[in-house]
């Protein structure tokens, strides 16, 4: 998507798709690329809310102009200072000139060492409104959602919210920019992914903001990357609150590392015990192949998390201490938690899983299963029932009072 798209009268989409970029901050694969959303208000006055990542890509600056018509552009506000959505900021400052910048104090101190901007930025409270004529803005600083400068805008007319990267999702723009125009579960999937990739680790940010939030009537959810919310933002607020609450679908994540196949027959027979039990939602990872991203992901959507991996160099083996560490970093919680790896001689990979569990929290489900090299028949039996007792809890979960 390309043109300038109408939200509603005096609101225009004018943001980029970016079909290049490969990973998202060096790190999260974009498969199907990324937008950066920027918007458009015309009242009395004309303000853009946030910028694009580079002028490098999709027309952006001529859009803007052709918008305006020859008037002036009178404020940018920037509600993220993160690059991806003000890379541009000082090209909009030459073709605009006299722009007036709007952002609270750590906006401006940002600014200052990011883009050496010392002057013309117009420095707001929390709450305060900048009245357009026809369009009246008013700014809600969300600290650490998921930079300490963050805030999102809200327009009273029509009960737009600029929420920046709160809502946003991985994804160009594929010819439509409404939820109503697309398809909404391959979003939603993108948008969990961006949640728990990039904001999940300050959850507890995200509630307060959503508390904060929770008077402002609003109608239209506009995020500064992926579909624009229209057809029921409650909906996808609620979806925030569950993340933030780290609230999990019923399913199972397994996430397994194995070098010569002994682990890989043990995250088998915990596979056929989940089935056993009843378990129908189960995703399996070989944490060599899958990307740190998706794993986060299904972790962040799903109930229990069983993770399988070798002793290698006397510690866990790489790659699952790279996953377990991201769990940790991103703080995710509540949730059922099973282990299970192989070793030769003095171990370190199933020692290191149940450190972890001590560390995060999680509610272990036994049994705890270590074997010796090749596992044994004993060893897969309690792989089963490992499986069957994660089936059971998950049962026991989706409906107490029954086991
Ligand atoms: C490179 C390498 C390093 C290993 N380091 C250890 C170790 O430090 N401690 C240990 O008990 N076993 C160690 N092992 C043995 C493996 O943990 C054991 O063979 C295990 O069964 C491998 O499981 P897999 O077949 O699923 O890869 C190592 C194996 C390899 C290949
Ligand atoms: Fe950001
Ligand atoms: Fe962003």
């Amino acid at each position: 998507m390309e043109s300038a798209v109408k939200l509603v009268d005096g609101v225009h989409w004018v943001g980029a798709n970016d079909r290049e970029t490969d990973l998202f901050e060096n790190m999260w694969p974009l498969p199907k690329g990324v937008a950066y959303n920027s918007y458009l208000v015309q009242g009395r006055k004309t303000a853009l809310i946030d910028t694009i990542k580079t002028v490098s890509g999709p027309p952006f600056l001529a859009k803007v102009r052709e918008l305006l018509g020859g008037r002036k552009l009178d404020y940018l506000v920037v509600n993220h200072v993160e690059p991806d959505h003000s890379g541009i900021l000082n090209v909009v400052r030459q073709v605009f000139p006299g722009v007036e910048l709007v952002g609270n104090k750590k906006t401006a101190e940002f600014l200052l060492h990011l883009h050496k901007v010392t002057d013309g930025i117009r420095v707001v409270a929390d709450g305060e409104t900048l009245d357009l004529g026809g369009h009246r803005l008013t700014f809600h600083l969300a600290p650490m959602v998921h930079w300490p400068e963050t805030m999102v805008t809200f327009e009273h007319e029509h009960g737009v919210l600029f929420s920046c990267d709160a809502f946003g999702a991985f994804g160009a723009l594929d010819g439509g920019l409404f939820d109503d125009e697309i398809d909404v579960d391959e979003a939603e999937s993108e948008m969990l992914r961006y949640y728990s990739n990039i904001v999940g680790r300050y959850s507890v940010m995200v509630q307060k903001a959503l508390a904060k939030l929770a008077g402002l009537p609003v109608e239209i959810i506009a995020p500064s990357h992926g579909p624009v919310w229209r057809k029921d933002p409650a909906k996808v607020i609620e979806r925030y609150r569950r993340w933030s609450h780290w609230e999990a679908e019923r399913g199972v994540v397994l996430c397994y590392g194995s070098m010569y196949g002994n682990v890989r027959k043990m995250m088998e027979a915990v596979a056929e015990g989940l089935v056993a039990g009843g378990e129908r939602r189960l995703v399996v990872h070989d944490v060599s192949r899958a990307h740190l991203s998706t794993m986060v992901r299904d972790a962040w959507r799903y109930q229990a998390v069983l993770l399988g991996a070798p002793a290698y160099d006397t510690l866990l083996y790489p790659p699952m201490a790279h996953l377990v560490d991201l769990f940790e970093r991103k703080g995710l919680k509540n949730r059922l938690l099973g282990i299970f790896g192989s070793y030769g001689w003095s171990g370190g990979g199933v020692s290191a899983l149940k450190e972890f569990a001590g560390r995060c929290a999680w509610e272990l489900v036994e049994p705890v299963v270590e074997a010796r090299f090749q596992p044994a028949e004993e060893a897969l039996a309690a792989c089963r029932e490992l499986g069957s007792h994660v089936a059971a809890r998950l049962r026991a979960q989706a409906e107490p009072g029954k086991t």
